[in-house]
């Protein structure tokens, strides 16, 4: 019998879902999940996916079959140029392997179940502190043990390089890296240009694996290629090569794991692809098999509407202009709450130094609460976050802001 089985956690980010739905408070307000809303506190389908579905209701060739086990063609194809660009050179020498698989998640267990077979035996997976939460289930899930590397400096609320370089330059060569790609969650602090090429030549010289998880891709900064610079910088690289290769150096091995869930607000579709950049051509095609077995195994196939959306307005020159002022609309309201909330908090003369809110980029910001300060909101303001202290400033709408910066000066006083 299961008489055995013990209650798992509430899962941290999902969970608080759940006990939003249960609060009957009508003060209520949502700051968990990472899920865009409206002004009006609306779940928000872009115009542009709204018109490619109604096109693909339309059409009488639309069918229910199932995709490849790797995915839509043009999806893969075109979800690997935005990420790495029309001139990326692993793409030109078809050296990359794309597999469509289940948003950011899927994508990660995916690639993460397929190191854990034909990667180095026993590497380590290191996680930048904080990261998200699902990361911590993952990778062990697929048996991939997970170490911290240093971040984020809870005093300058930037990124810890000098930690965070230290930190890798300890871990055993070979090590598996978890990077996000940009808009890093939960803290919205991203590493420099300058910052990135110091992590990428710690990466090169121990011969690690750089793994990206780019779920943010137009909401950090808008560009779809400003956000994709730091993957593109480690896509260009070499490493040296061994002798065998006849060659003094050869391109790094990464892999990229894509989610379309935010930036085309296609959540529940699981929208999302796997990117294993390889050495050389020759080896795509048994690293292709070997993830594919895999992907059978866990999933069979991914689902075919969301990717055929994304795909229609990948492809579609006019389409993806529109894409594009839309993820423009949403990041500007993010960035307008940002400076309200700012702004209140100035105003009602919070303790302490607020500037952070302004500069952090992304969904989110990492206000710098303590667990029992951010407890103390859910149970006496019924405000919704996670416990490190992270709100997503796009659940945020401006008749609620006033409330929210009057709880966290109660929280931060008392
Ligand atoms: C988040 O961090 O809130 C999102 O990425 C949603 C999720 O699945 O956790």
């Amino acid at each position: 019998t299961f008489s055995g089985v013990p209650e798992a956690p509430k899962d941290p980010i999902l969970g608080l879902n759940e006990l939003f739905r249960e609060d009957p408070s009508p003060l209520k307000v949502n700051l968990g999940v990472g899920a865009y809303r409206t002004e009006e506190n609306r779940p928000y389908v872009l115009g542009v996916v709204k018109r490619v579905e109604q096109e693909l209701a339309n059409n009488p060739n639309t069918l229910h079959e199932y995709l490849p086990i790797e995915g839509l063609p043009e999806f893969r194809s075109l979800s690997a140029r935005l990420v790495f660009g029309e001139r990326s050179p692993a793409l030109k020498e078809q050296r990359v392997v794309s597999l469509q698989s289940l948003s950011g998640t899927g994508s990660l267990r995916l690639v993460a179940e397929f190191l854990s077979k034909f990667y180095q035996r026993g590497a380590v997976c290191y996680l930048p502190r904080p990261t998200w939460g699902n990361h911590w289930n993952i990778f062990p899930a697929a048996g991939i043990k997970c170490r911290e590397y240093r971040y984020y400096s809870d005093e300058t609320h930037e990124v810890d390089i000098i930690g965070l370089l230290d930190d890798l330059t300890a871990a055993p060569s070979g090590s598996i890296v978890l990077l996000h790609a940009c808009a890093h969650n939960p803290t919205g602090a991203d590493p420099s240009m300058t910052q990135w090429q110091e992590i990428l030549d710690v990466i090169r010289k121990k011969q690690h694996f750089p793994l990206f998880d780019c779920a943010y891709q137009g909401f950090a900064s808008g560009s779809f290629e400003r956000d994709a610079a730091a993957v593109r910088l480690f896509e260009r690289a070499t490493v040296p090569a061994s002798e065998a290769d006849g060659a003094r150096e050869r391109p790094m091995e990464m892999a990229v794991t894509q989610s379309f869930a935010k930036n085309m607000g296609l959540y529940g579709e699981r929208v999302g692809a796997a990117h294993i950049v390889c050495a050389a051509p020759a080896v795509t095609q048994a690293v292709l098999s070997q993830m594919k077995q895999i992907a059978r195994g866990l999933y069979s196939s991914p689902p075919a509407h969301g990717a055929t959306i994304a795909a229609r307005i990948l492809k579609d020159r006019a389409l993806f202009a529109e894409w594009e002022t839309e993820v423009h609309v949403m990041s500007s309201r993010i960035l307008r709450m940002r400076r309200e909330l700012f702004e209140a908090l100035h105003e009602n003369k919070t303790p302490g130094n607020w500037e952070h809110i302004l500069s952090q980029i992304g969904m989110f910001s990492f206000l710098g609460l303590s667990a029992e300060q951010c407890l103390y909101l859910r149970e006496k303001y019924h405000i919704y976050m996670t416990t490190n202290g992270r709100i997503s400033m796009a659940g945020l709408t401006s008749d609620k802001v006033q409330y929210l910066a009057d709880a966290i000066r109660d929280a931060v006083v008392r």
